[in-house]
């Protein structure tokens, strides 16, 4: 949800190539519309902005030329004020002398706005960064110092955000942190901010993280984190990161989404691993054992994949949960919720708002609070009481696959600790997710062809399969743009039934035992004209009922659910491409969702 970076370097040097570097690595955030400032020793600020994906913007505003000791990147996802020019970040106060850039949302923007008008200032645009360099702007012309102003600044803008700021009038760049991420960087001769680490890691290892309420003063010899209540100086140790930077490349494929369906064999491998040696997890257990309610809640995605826990749990572990989309978990439940509860909240980045706010509530009511995350350090991390890692690296690719897989698993190992039973058979996973790639990408590959004209399509599963149809459909409307409904395959006679017309596809996700129940549903829709396309295993039935089948390989049902996914992830990806999308960076979307 936007993305910010800044610099500051002992000397002054081209920073734009810097700048550009950190902006890619940022794009997975927001892509609308893209901007640059440096700010040099001769007292200029070189600003350049517009709509676009970096690349392209960067190239036609020639970014690597850009020169100076300050550099500061954004890249929005609009929120506030429509994509253009004028509302692409980073933004300039009145007299072009303080330039600044946010990620997040300032939700008072409109009547700030009014206010700087009111007050003299010049305001150029209707995006809410605007607001944080003019909130700065109204205690510098009320002779503060750039420290006290931004804290002064810090105390008006309402809203979840983070935001850089330099000044012509100092050597420094501020940063402060309220509700979005935000991580320093520090180097040599130089130190630099950013609201996640792909941006940072390729310049430096070592980081300093930030929380809530902090401001960070970047100098080229280091950083300093102070108290926004009072000023006070924080002290904090810079921590080493060792993590591999592999994953924030393509490493020859064509684009991360596929990348990052391939890895799943190893990154599934490394997860079961880390369950397996995991001290943590029994206390885990032992308390969602003995929980009067279990939640999991989660949005998008990993919502899907709390439904897949709440089938796996009941399925084999007899213990019932209760999946729930976020916001829903407030509206529904969050007078009902008691310290003996336990809510799991499922994220990938550890930022989505949507749960932060369930975090909130449900802090409230006492209960206990677990999070499954990918990105360590994230607010999730530091929000519950204890935290499983997903263990995925970095997921760049705005359609989650890598982590809802390794979110699935942890459910699914979840549910074979609490029943007793051995998780040796789970060990297959690696070896059943490379070969149904194996065996699928290429069929999958041809059904896109045929697929590439239809504009609605419904994905039905039922049991085990029901939250794998919802997954496979987001992702399918995710990143071709067509309308892809996931459904409850026994629901689809109760209406949808009715779209059926000569062609019409309507993919059908089995496991074993549902086969007889999904052969009906097949027929329902074959006999009245419509394409069925089955995922599941080896079976003559499906074979004689489906149009086609895209078979995986033989295993038990909870797995073999697990491994339909895949094909669906390879369907979404190369319907993607053949329709002439970017599957990475779906157009309106962005990875990171911060606002309400
Ligand atoms: C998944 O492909 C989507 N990009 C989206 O639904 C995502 O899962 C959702 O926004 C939740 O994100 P999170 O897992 O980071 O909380």
């Amino acid at each position: 949800m936007c993305g910010i970076f800044g610099i500051v370097t002992r000397s002054e040097r081209p920073l734009g190539e810097i700048l550009l570097e950190a902006g890619r690595r940022l794009s997975y955030r927001g892509y609308d519309s893209v901007g640059c400032a440096t700010l040099n020793s001769d007292g200029i600020i070189d600003l350049r902005k517009d709509v676009g994906k970096i690349d392209e913007v960067g190239k036609r505003l020639n970014f690597s030329q850009m020169r100076g000791n300050r550099g500061i990147v954004q890249l929005r996802w609009a929120t506030f004020g429509a994509p253009s020019q004028q509302n692409a970040q980073p933004h300039l106060d009145s007299d072009g002398d303080l330039v600044g850039a946010h990620n997040g949302n300032v939700v008072n923007n409109v009547e700030l706005r009014e206010q700087f008008i009111a007050e003299g200032m010049t305001v150029r645009s209707s995006n809410d960064g605007e607001s944080c360099v003019h909130a700065v702007e109204r205690y510098l012309d009320r002779e503060h110092d750039m420290l006290s102003a931004v804290r002064c600044a810090y105390q008006d803008l309402e809203g979840d955000y983070a935001f850089v700021i330099g000044s012509l009038g100092d050597g420094h760049l501020y940063a402060v942190k309220k509700g979005s991420g935000l991580a320093v960087g520090l180097g040599d001769d130089f130190s630099c901010v950013s609201s996640d680490l792909p941006s940072i890691l390729p310049l430096t290892r070592r980081i300093l993280r930030v929380y809530d309420g902090e401001i960070v003063i970047l100098n080229a010899g280091g950083a300093e984190i102070r108290r926004v209540e009072d000023g006070s100086l924080i002290e904090r140790h810079a921590e080493t990161i060792t993590e591999s930077m592999e994953a924030v490349q393509k490493g020859g494929y064509a684009h991360f989404m596929l990348k990052e369906i391939h890895e799943q064999a190893v990154v599934s491998g490394e997860l079961l691993h880390w369950l397996e040696g995991a001290q943590a997890l029994a206390p885990i257990l032992e308390r969602i054992q003995k929980a009067r309610h279990l939640y999991l809640i989660g949005c998008g995605t990993s919502y899907h994949a709390c439904l897949s826990g709440a089938v796996y749990l009941g399925n084999l572990a007899r213990r019932a949960a209760i999946p729930v989309l976020a916001p829903q978990f407030i509206a529904q439940y969050a007078p009902a919720l008691s310290p003996r509860d336990v809510g799991i909240f499922v994220s990938q980045s550890g930022e989505t708002k949507d749960v932060l706010n369930a975090i909130e509530a449900a802090h409230r009511s006492g209960m206990n609070i677990y999070g499954l995350v990918n990105v360590i350090g994230s607010t999730l991390t530091q929000a519950s009481e204890r935290w499983l890692p997903l263990v995925c690296g970095y997921e760049i690719s705005v359609p989650a696959t890598k982590t809802f897989t390794n979110q699935v698993i942890t459910f699914l190992y979840l549910a074979y600790r609490l029943a007793n039973r051995s998780t040796q058979p789970l060990f297959d996973l690696p070896r059943l997710i490379q070969q149904t790639i194996q065996y699928s990408d290429g069929q999958v590959e041809q059904l896109a062809v045929e697929l590439a004209q239809c504009n609605d399509l419904y994905c039905l599963g039922y049991g085990m399969t029901y939250p794998i149809a919802l997954e496979g459909a987001l992702k399918l409307k995710e990143i071709t743009y067509a309308h892809c409904e996931g459904m409850l395959s026994t629901e689809f006679k109760h209406g949808p039934l009715a779209a059926v017309t000569e062609g019409y596809p309507v993919i059908f996700v089995a496991t074993q035992r549902d086969i007889p129940l999904l052969v009906s549903g097949i027929n329902e829709v074959t006999c009245r004209g419509g394409k069925a396309i089955a995922i599941g295993p080896q079976d003559s039935r499906l074979r004689a009922n489906a149009h086609q089948l895209l078979t995986l390989p033989p295993c038990d049902d909870a797995l073999s659910a697990l491994l339909a996914v895949l094909p669906l992830q390879l369907l979404s990806y190369h319907l993607s491409v053949q329709r002439g999308f970017d599957p990475d960076f779906p157009r309106n979307l962005s990875k990171t969702l911060t606002v309400d």
